[in-house]
């Protein structure tokens, strides 16, 4: 099960290489499951994202999301805020975007193509709205970059996206300028919002008056940051991505290995200091592995190994994974789990 640590990186995968990869070897279940079962789960996962899907463009689209109870789109600022989750809503159509990626794997290819079209035609960056910088480039910059990804993959095929000429890509590109300037701290972590048209102004555009981040906030960028500049050739991304895990590797406790779950922006303190593998610190591990996997180099591979060992040390109190204090790791700091630490077992 643990064969991916050991992977030697011949080449850099592309993204969809780099998605099925990671499938592989994280579904290692799979192979022990007959294969009736195989396929009636898979039929199962192509009819709900179908049904997903085409609800959210008869009902939804343009807006970002669908309201599955009222069957409506969900447009911010014309609904009840619900708080930082709408920070995902960027007026972006965030959901088409996120789906790119999810059309091609399942052999949409049609679909795929009109989609694209639509983005092109439809979506636009510059909207004078505050976005999380985290949600907005895992969704969108990915979804971007994956659709790009795709979209090349196809055309190199020869039959299918011939029109396309790297316009997702210019995209990505543009919003991946967009979000820079919330890495213009003094840590070189971001700031946890940015205003799409306005960058990071204070209070004016209600923004860069935030003084912390959680771990997974700042350290979930390198992946969809370097595919952006290794397309383009423009190392600023990934410069600013490394500088943030520089950053918060630095600021490990150095006794137990472990990160802290929200930390100080401008002075790089620990603000909460319990480490689990769930909510607010999840990504920032899964991120150093497939950092690893994407880019080839080691020091991701190492950072995780060192990760690793901490928390199986301490957190993992089987069959819990219980978060601890970073200062004294063999003291718990909660007797429950959340739901987002679920992936983990599935990391090794
Ligand atoms: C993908 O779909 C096309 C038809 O649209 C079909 O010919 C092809 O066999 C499918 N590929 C796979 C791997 O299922
Ligand atoms: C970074 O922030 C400083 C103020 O803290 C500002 O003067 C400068 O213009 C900003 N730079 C960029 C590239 O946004």
């Amino acid at each position: 099960m643990r064969t991916v640590w050991g992977l030697s990186p011949v080449m850099m995968p592309s993204l969809p290489q780099l998605l099925l990869l990671l499938l592989g070897t994280t579904c290692q279940l799979g192979l022990a499951m007959p294969s009736e079962e195989r396929h009636r789960l898979r039929n199962q996962v192509v009819e709900m994202f179908d049904h997903a899907y085409k609800n959210y463009m008869d009902h939804a689209y343009p807006a970002d999301e669908l309201m599955p109870l009222t069957c409506r789109g969900r447009v911010r600022g014309l609904e009840p805020s619900r708080g930082d989750v709408d920070d995902a809503l960027g007026k972006f159509s965030l959901t088409l975007i996120d789906s790119l990626d999810t059309l091609a794997l399942l052999n949409k290819t049609a679909e795929f193509e009109a989609a694209v079209r639509k983005v092109l035609t439809d979506v636009r960056l510059d909207n004078d709205v505050v976005v999380s910088v985290f949600e907005t480039n895992i969704r969108v910059l990915g979804g971007l970059l994956g659709g790009h990804s795709m979209a090349v993959l196809l055309r190199e095929g020869g039959r299918h996206m011939l029109w396309y000429q790297d316009q997702l890509l210019h995209m990505a590109k543009d919003l991946g300028l967009r979000l820079l300037p919330a890495f213009n701290t003094s840590s070189g972590l971001p700031y946890p919002r940015v205003n799409l048209r306005h960058g990071v102004q204070g209070p004016a555009t209600r923004t860069g008056t935030e003084t912390d981040t959680c771990t997974a906030c700042a350290g979930t960028i390198i992946l969809e940051f370097a595919a952006l500049s290794r397309f383009t050739g423009d190392p600023v991304f990934e410069e600013h991505a490394r500088r943030a895990l520089d950053f918060l590797w630095e600021k490990r406790q150095r006794n137990s290995n472990l990160v802290g779950t929200t930390i100080n922006i401008h002075s790089g303190e620990w603000v909460r200091r319990d480490s689990g593998v769930g909510a607010g610190i999840d990504s920032y591990y899964e991120y150093l592995l497939k950092a690893y996997i994407l880019l080839g180099d080691d020091l991701f591979l190492q950072r995780f190994n060192i990760h690793y060992a901490s928390i199986m040390k301490y957190i993992s109190q089987p069959p819990l994974l219980l978060d601890v204090h970073i200062h004294k790791p063999l003291m718990p700091a909660r007797t429950w789990m959340d739901s987002l630490l679920a992936f983990f077992p599935g990391c090794r």
